[in-house]
């Protein structure tokens, strides 16, 4: 969703900030601008659509803005408003002397808008204008960039993430939040502030968060944090923990297929750098074992494919265990009233750590006195602020929309978390445990053996390119999976996909297979192989053209079998197989021609609810 970048220092400003805007690219976008302190005034440039429409417009203008080194940029997917050139920001207000954009929703922009009276001033339909016209006001009023900024965001309700400029005020970027992220970080080319790390994280690799409701004053050599009542505020400085380069696309024509390639690498840091002595060891991740001894039960909490990440960690923690675990899609969480209390164990899955419905959750559950725990990806991201606990996936950025590395590095932080807590309330002894992480650490050789066949999957791929509708099976611990797969396929191959539990077909679905319906078959596990062989045969019989994914031990004479998947243990086969449909979702989106990395409609962080 919407994302912002600012840059004040000694370099020219528009390179950078059309740099960082691209990085921001993939949190999806309909319309994109920059607003740049010229010698004059300050120039605003917009466009509709992708950035190089932005890039095309600036150019012929170089003259105007190829001294200025200062100016802030934005990349909107349009809530309030449709995605038109008034809508996009930045936002101006005096003649174009204040300048704003912002990432996040306004609640009361109605209110402010009337009690302002300024309907007929607002040439946008967005909730963000007005934050330019109250900032104006204010600044009329007490001559004082940062009071005008201090008293305008005391009237917000919402979220939001700004960055602000005023004309005659020197070479200088305010910013201020509430939920929605700004990191900023210094450099010898000057001081940098965007919505996430990638956008500016090869400038410099120590970075900050800025905390909530503060203000920053950047200027090209320093960056100044002070509360609203004006002390200084020194925030954490975090480093940056995988390689520039991971943002790039690495020879593969799309982010996606290079992401599905890097999982073997991610399986293995996440998981290695938390075994000790064959046992699971969280201490690093500051996780006491006392977390899990006074927990009863555990709810988990996400959305789309992190909550599936959940349902597999549901499967694992209930049937090894022994705690009951509710996985609730983090969007129904606190209108289910649901049943927390101080012994829940609320565990957050999310790859952003941003999205909104999560965070939501997550605060109300503490609110109900349940102790959190966060699986994210993104370093200091809100939701692992916000968490009591924070275990992050060391999956590096991910870029395509479509989440992939993402999700098999939170399902491996399942695998650990439930050897730890098997271990900690003596479910699994020594022995035990030791045996269950021997079986964790093949998982990355597993994956590399799927990813070395993939041209296998991509054949497989071409018997969908023509359908409109395919459908899921497999039972027990498959169906997890291939709920995710089937989100996968969807999402970037727009073919209308359904996952079922096999014994669910008969109950009402099967009505819809007929003679070439697509049915994806996954068949891993040892004890519901004779059910879901007969499950397949009953498709069969109707003809449907069946693609069958089944665990080596498990092929069989019966059915044909198209994949052969790794032979590895019934309880770890959730990462191989859902990284083989992964692939089978990609190649069918790349053979259509797809823009797989930016499905339409999809933002890659979803900051409104
Ligand atoms: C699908 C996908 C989404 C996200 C969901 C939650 O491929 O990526 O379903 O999983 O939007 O996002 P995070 O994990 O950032 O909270």
């Amino acid at each position: 969703m919407c994302g912002i970048v600012g840059y004040v220092g000694n370099k020219p400003v528009v390179d950078i900030l059309m740099d960082g805007l691209e990085q921001l690219e993939y949190r999806g976008y309909d319309s994109s601008g920059i607003a740049v302190m010229c010698p004059e005034d300050i120039k605003v440039y917009k466009a509709i659509g992708k950035l190089q429409n932005l890039r095309d417009k600036l150019r012929g203008h170089e003259k105007e803005f190829n001294t200025s080194t200062m100016g802030i940029g934005h990349i909107r997917w349009a809530t309030h408003g449709a995605p038109t050139l008034l809508n996009a920001h930045p936002h101006t207000c005096n003649c174009g002397r204040l300048v704003v954009v912002h990432n996040g929703i306004i609640e009361n922009y109605e209110a402010l808008r009337d009690s302002l009276g300024v309907e007929n001033e607002l040439k946008s339909e967005t909730d963000s204008e007005i934050i330019a016209v109250l900032i104006d006001r204010q600044y009329k009023k007490y001559k004082n960039c940062e009071k005008a900024i201090i008293e305008s965001v005391k009237m917000l309700q919402g979220t939001f993430a700004l960055a602000i400029i005023f004309d005659g005020e020197g070479d200088k970027i305010y910013a201020t939040r509430n939920v929605s992220p700004i990191v900023c970080c210094k450099s010898e080319k000057g001081s940098l502030i965007a919505s996430d790390i990638i956008a500016i994280g090869q400038y410099s690799e120590n970075y900050f968060v800025l905390p909530e409701m503060t203000i920053a004053k950047i200027t090209r050599d320093d960056i100044e944090i002070k509360d609203f009542a004006g002390n200084s505020v020194c925030p954490e400085i975090l480093k940056l923990d995988w390689d520039i380069n991971a943002g790039t696309k690495g020879g593969f024509p799309f982010y996606m297929e290079k992401e599905i390639c890097e999982q073997p690498d991610v399986l293995r840091k996440t998981i290695n750098s938390r075994i000790k002595n064959s046992l699971p060891d969280l201490s690093e991740d500051k996780i006491s074992d006392e977390l899990f001894e006074n927990c009863t039960d555990i709810t988990v909490i996400a959305c789309g494919t992190a909550m599936h990440a959940g349902l597999i960690g549901k499967h694992l923690i209930e049937n090894i265990c022994e705690i009951p675990v509710n996985v609730y899609m983090a969007s129904e969480f606190i209108y289910s009233n649901p049943i927390i209390n101080k012994s829940t164990l609320v565990i957050c899955v999310s790859q952003s750590g941003e999205t909104i419905d999560t965070l939501e959750a997550l605060k109300y559950a503490q609110k109900k006195g349940a102790k959190s725990l966060a699986i994210v990806n993104v370093k200091g991201s809100s939701i692992a602020m916000q968490s009591d606990y924070v275990i992050y996936t060391q999956a590096g950025p991910e870029i395509a929309v479509a989440s992939t590395k993402a999700y098999t590095t939170q399902v491996a932080i399942f695998y650990l978390l439930t050897a730890r807590m098997a271990y900690t309330k003596k479910k699994l002894n020594y022995e035990g445990v030791t045996k269950f992480i021997d079986e964790l650490a093949k998982l990355p050789d597993a994956v590399e053996n799927i990813i070395a066949r993939k041209e296998e999957i991509h054949l497989l791929a071409k018997k969908l390119l023509a359908s409109e509708h395919t459908f899921m099976i497999g039972r027990g611990f498959d169906y997890p999976s291939l709920l995710e797969a089937s989100l996968k396929l969807k999402e970037i191959s727009y073919i209308h996909s359904e996952a079922f539990a096999s014994g669910e077909l008969k109950h009402g679905t099967i009505a819809l297979i007929s003679k070439g319906t697509p049915v994806i078959a996954l068949m891993t596990q040892r004890y519901l192989a004779a059910k879901q062989i007969s499950n397949i045969k009953e498709v069969m019989s109707r003809k449907a053209e069946v693609i069958t994914f089944a665990k080596k031990s498990l092929v069989t004479k019966d059915i044909n079998c198209d994949f052969v998947l790794p032979e590895i243990d019934d309880d770890f086969t959730a990462v191989p197989s859902v990284v083989a449909l992964q692939l089978l979702a990609y190649y069918v989106s790349s053979d259509k021609g797809l823009d797989v990395d930016k499905p339409r409609n999809l933002a890659k962080v979803v900051t409104v609810e």
